[in-house]
């Protein structure tokens, strides 16, 4: 077959320029290489048509992996001299450390080939599997490889990832009142004018559980006095997948009623397009998942102004927006995502890659927040869970802070009306950072859902924010729309903000944040009790005194994260 003597030439050529070692044979020993069974709703269904195309990316294993975990581990841990000292990409290539995805050409292959060349390469066989919801896949339930190039090869995908597309973690609130009920007229004359008044905060007055305003967060957790100093040298951004992206219209309508002061923005932030929009725009046709773009942008900007915005909108693919990030020069210090899916539609090797690509983005100074989840223990979308729980990713990465969700004021309990997405990931050990917090929480719980989820894996989220009834304008209507969604970047504004503290004193920002939550920081936030993470049809996890597997530590307080930010150890 001359097809795979190509193959394995070609890769080898690629992998070791230097030594180039033709194989002598093309009968070479295989191996599986990975094996990954569809998860439960997938069924199997017919052949695809041989000629079908694919396009198959080969990642080739990083090297240096263990440097840069020691690296990453020393610049997030404000007890090491390293603390701050964050690497440029250029940096990190002096250390030796050529990862990720420094371009998607040096560690990534692209090919397009038939089903057929592509099945005796991997000695494979492909199939359709169609989901429960009538989508259809292309995929096979393991591949192989020669054995002499399963050290040179992380993953080669599509092969056994049945992940389809990321979802958005949103949620509509009004469920029996249509959205177009509020009609653009209504939001210019009946909104109060959030934005005037004094700058007193009275929770009790300003917050109202059907609609939790800007005006409200802010107070809520402490940014209202708060006057940005460094705006032009700090920097959030959101990502969007499918191809989406806020409407600035949007935007400008909802900063105008509750940021005037930021109304200019709407028309000036970059959206940064990373795959062609056309290719991946999807049928997202709920409002509520169009939403999302808008909300994550107006909560940002409205609790973070005038630090400066960006967003991304990207395609449907986690690894794509890792590659293009990891090889920009600039980035945001702090990027929140509010979509993910379950942890068990990828295989391990794929989301150890991504994860990877998350800790070099922590090694980089920048602080990744991710939603949580809109399922409690049932991941992202309600689903049967037989007898697991199902954690999301990328909540359930070490190298990420993951935001549940609350509601409520004096005091705020977990969301109810869905589940704070929460649990154990079963690909993730759990890091170093969490082991004296989880283990006491573990404790408590006893054997409460024993063998649902796993006691040794990363547990998730590490905070909390508000998730419920968020006031928002979409479609050029005022509304409200719930999830962790909501939590993530409103979690990731209020970072934004001590980050820029932290750069206005001269010091390094926050990066990779978890290793400061789970000490310095750990009394910085206001504690969740009450509520657990419902799914599965089962209660899920309790809110507990201190962290849970509900709402972590809890939600943030500015003032005890400003003096946590500046108590830490320094050179
Ligand atoms: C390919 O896989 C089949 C089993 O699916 C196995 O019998 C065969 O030996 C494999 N071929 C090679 C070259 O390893
Ligand atoms: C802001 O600061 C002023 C003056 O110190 C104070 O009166 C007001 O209550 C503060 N507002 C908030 C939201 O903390
Ligand atoms: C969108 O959905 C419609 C109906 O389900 C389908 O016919 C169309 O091909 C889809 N478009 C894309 C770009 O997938
Ligand atoms: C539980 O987590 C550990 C650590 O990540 C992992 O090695 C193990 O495979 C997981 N167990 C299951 C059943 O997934």
């Amino acid at each position: 077959m001359p097809s795979m003597h190509l193959f394995t030439f070609g890769i080898l050529a690629l992998l070791l320029p230097n030594a180039i070692a033709a194989p002598t044979s093309n009968t070479a020993a295989y191996a599986v290489k990975e094996r990954h069974d569809a998860p439960q709703g997938w069924t199997k269904i017919t052949s695809p048509v041989e000629y079908q195309t694919i396009s198959l990316q080969i990642a080739l294993k990083q090297q240096n992996s263990d440097a840069l975990t020691k690296i990453a581990l020393e610049v997030s841990d404000p007890s090491h001299p390293r603390y701050g000292q964050y690497l440029s990409a250029k940096q990190l290539l002096g250390h030796g450390i050529d990862t990720a995805a420094l371009s998607s050409t040096r560690d990534w292959i692209n090919v397009d080939l038939p089903v057929h060349k592509v099945e005796s390469l991997l000695n494979t066989t492909y199939f359709n599997y169609r989901y429960t919801d009538g989508s259809t896949l292309v995929r096979t339930s393991e591949w192989s490889l020669p054995v002499y190039l399963h050290g040179y090869v992380d993953l080669i995908q599509p092969t056994t990832s049945f992940f389809r597309t990321p979802k958005p973690l949103i949620h509509p609130t009004h469920e029996h009142v249509p959205m177009r009920r509020h009609q653009r007229e209504d939001l210019l004359e009946t909104m109060p004018n959030d934005a005037s008044g004094s700058s007193a905060c009275n929770i009790g007055k300003l917050c109202d559980p059907t609609e939790t305003s800007l005006r409200c967060l802010r107070c809520l957790y402490g940014t209202m006095n708060y006057t940005a100093q460094v705006p032009e040298r700090n920097m959030i951004g959101v990502t969007s997948y499918h191809g989406l992206a806020q409407r600035r219209s949007d935007i400008r309508q909802y900063l105008k009623k509750f940021r005037p002061e930021a109304v200019e923005v709407a028309d000036t932030f970059p959206i940064v397009f990373t795959a062609d929009v056309l290719d991946h725009y999807e049928n997202l046709t709920d409002p509520t998942d169009l939403a999302e773009a808008d909300m994550d942008a107006e909560l940002a900007i409205g609790i973070s102004w005038p630090t400066s915005f960006m967003a991304w909108s990207t395609g449907d693919d986690f690894i794509e927006w890792m590659v293009y990030v990891l090889a920009q020069d600039s980035l945001p210090q702090v990027i929140s995502t509010s979509w993910g899916a379950n942890e068990h539609t990828w295989p391990l090797a794929t989301t150890t890659r991504l994860c990877d690509g998350y800790k070099e983005l922590g090694v980089r100074g920048v602080s990744l927040i991710f939603a949580s989840g809109d399922a409690g223990v049932a991941g992202v979308r309600d689903e049967s869970c037989g007898s697991e729980f199902h954690p999301t990713f990328p909540a359930s990465c070490p190298w990420i802070t993951a935001v549940g969700a609350t509601k409520g004021f004096e005091p705020e309990v977990a969301v109810s009306a869905y589940g704070s997405g929460a649990g154990f990931s079963n690909h993730f050990a759990m890091p170093k950072y969490q082991v004296d917090a989880v283990h006491g929480y573990l404790e408590g719980i006893g054997d409460m859902h024993a063998g649902m989820y796993n006691r040794s894996g990363r547990a998730y989220p590490d905070v909390a924010a508000q998730g419920a009834r968020t006031t928002i304008v979409t479609s050029g209507i005022k509304t409200s729309n719930s999830g962790t969604s909501a939590s993530a970047p409103i979690f990731a504004a209020v970072i934004a903000l001590v980050n820029d503290a932290r750069i206005a004193a001269g010091k390094p920002v926050l990066g990779f944040l978890n290793p400061w939550i789970y000490g310095a920081a750990s009394a910085a936030f206001t504690d969740v009790e009450d509520g657990s993470s419902v799914g599965c049809d089962t209660d899920g996890f309790p809110a507990a005194d201190g962290w849970d597997a509900v709402t972590g530590f809890g939600t943030p307080n500015f003032d005890r994260l400003i003096e946590a930010a500046f108590s830490v150890f320094e050179t």
